[in-house]
């Protein structure tokens, strides 16, 4: 669940409570990180105002949305299986239309149309407010795009709708776009330039996830250490900024503060810090906060610096592990995972060495690890060849995984015997008399029900473990109750 791409929740449709008033049936499924399923959320939002209610149903619907990622080529070709199925459905309803919604569709943009004929209309991930004209016009029979991008467009005023998350843990996006260009990565292109939220907008929806029990939320941007709110406007014009609003500006780090202080009993995390972005005030936050869970997501993408640079990363091995140090000193049971690209144009075995001794040093708790994708348009497919073999790659990448996975089994083997606050979520999916829940550290620990329910803090100590999870037994409740 924390992880922006989780492979278990790909294409889960979104479901609603039912509007008696609403007549319109519409089918909405999410790819790709945990932006486009918030993002799904406001999208609903909006149709929810059209006459639009949600339905399970692919056959019964009469608008089907898919929310698209194209961060790998897979991502994509997903996404076209799915355009097939929904063709094949359209045979049997004709009157049912289909959108695409997404990074997709920013990219491909009217290409869209020609290529997936089925397709009748293409909305880009800032243009979510204009869906009631563009579902008019495709009404009236005609083919809709707009994939304009936004200077301002946080979606702040519109209050996502959460029904089909647990009642327990929710995402709350604060920035969105993003302007690193991270020379692999095609976000920039697809998202936009970087844009905050205003803080009173992100505090007033977490109020009111507060009020309905959520327990658990998680501060969501594609870099949230980037975050920068001066009163409205692009990170990048920041510089030309009133001294007013220069003076009354709000970092990540002021952010993190405000909401760990305001709602002292709610767990907050946050996702994803770039390591050229975050500041030790962030770590010392962390370190101030007991709600603020001990857990950062900080990818590294290679342990090379030669390749870091080709990357556009802007810092060097040598300043994360300087990073890494840091955080450990301040928060000595702070969990770190990265992500890795393995077979990086121009990466040699001994790039690769570089990446494996780079995880012996920092031993991360978790990991998610890629095989490079070329993606039309981003600096890197311009300007380098795809060069290292297929083969390679699988084998590089297999390398990392294995690792990987020594290194989680070692870390989660030194949580057994110790008895940990867990907050429970949902039942466990090998088991309906266990729940599974997550520590402060974000690992997934299951145990026995007894009388606890959802949403409960609870004290677990540890018995045993997996490489992904601890296993043991409840001893009370935690006093964060
Ligand atoms: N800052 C974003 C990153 C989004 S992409 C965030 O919120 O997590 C998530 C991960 O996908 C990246 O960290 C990178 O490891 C991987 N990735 C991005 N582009 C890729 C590409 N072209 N090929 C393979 N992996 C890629
Ligand atoms: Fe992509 Fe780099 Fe931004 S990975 S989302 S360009 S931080």
């Amino acid at each position: 669940m924390e992880k922006t791409i989780d492979e278990k929740i790909q294409g889960t449709p979104l479901i609603l409570d039912q509007n008696k008033e609403n007549t319109r049936k519409l089918f909405i499924e999410s790819y790709g990180c945990q932006m486009n399923f918030s993002d799904s959320e406001i999208v609903a939002s909006i149709l929810a105002k059209e006459g639009f209610n949600t339905t399970q149903n692919l056959e019964d619907a009469d608008l089907v949305l898919v929310n698209t990622c194209s961060i790998r080529e897979k991502a994509e070709q997903t996404v076209r299986k799915r355009l097939e199925k929904y063709n094949a459905v359209k045979k049997i309803n004709p009157r049912m239309k289909v959108g695409v919604l997404g990074c997709m569709a920013e990219r491909l943009k009217s290409k869209f149309l020609e290529e997936e004929k089925i397709v009748d209309l293409v909305v880009g991930p800032d243009a979510y407010k204009d869906l009631p004209n563009l579902i008019e016009e495709v009404d009236a029979g005609r083919n809709a795009v707009n994939v304009i991008l936004s200077k301002e467009e946080t979606y702040g005023d519109i209050a996502p709708v959460r029904l089909q998350s647990n009642g327990v843990s929710a995402f709350v996006s604060i920035t969105r776009g993003c302007d690193n260009m991270c020379t692999f990565c095609v976000v920039p292109f697809t998202r936009g330039r970087e844009r905050s939220r205003d803080p009173q907008s992100i505090i007033s929806e977490i109020e009111d996830l507060v009020n309905k029990n959520f327990k658990e939320i998680t501060l969501l941007g594609q870099n949230v250490d980037s975050y920068l709110w001066y009163g409205g406007g692009l990170k990048k014009d920041f510089e030309k900024a009133s001294d007013f609003q220069k003076a009354t500006a709000v970092n990540f780090s002021k952010l993190l503060d405000m909401v760990a202080a305001k709602f002292p009993k709610l767990r907050i995390r946050f996702t994803t810090s770039n390591p050229q972005d975050m500041t030790l005030d962030v770590i010392k936050v962390m370190a101030k906060h007991k709600n603020i869970c001990k857990y950062i997501h900080l990818p590294i993408q290679s342990g090379s610096n030669r390749i870091l640079k080709e990357m556009n990363r802007l810092h060097t091995r040598e300043e994360y592990f300087e990073l890494i140090d840091n955080i450990k000193t301040i928060i000595p049971d702070c969990a770190i995972s990265q992500d890795i690209i393995t077979g990086f144009p121009t990466e040699t075995e001994e790039d690769h060495k570089d990446t494996l001794s780079l995880m012996e040093y920092v031993k991360y708790d978790y990991g998610f690890m890629f095989a490079y994708s070329e993606r039309p348009g981003t600096l890197a497919a311009r300007k380098m060849e795809d060069d290292v073999p297929e083969d390679v790659k699988k084998r590089r990448l297999a390398e990392i995984i294995e690792l990987q996975r020594n290194h989680s089994e070692e870390r989660h083997q030194a949580y057994l015997g110790k008895t940990v606050e867990i907050l429970i979520e949902k039942e466990s999916k090998k088991s309906d008399q266990h729940w599974s829940g997550r520590t402060t550290q974000n690992t997934v620990a299951v145990f026995p029900k007894e009388q606890y329910k959802i949403g409960d803090f609870v004290m677990v100590e540890i018995e045993d473990c997996t490489s992904a999870t601890l296993l043991g037994k409840a001893v009370g409740y935690s006093d964060n109750n």
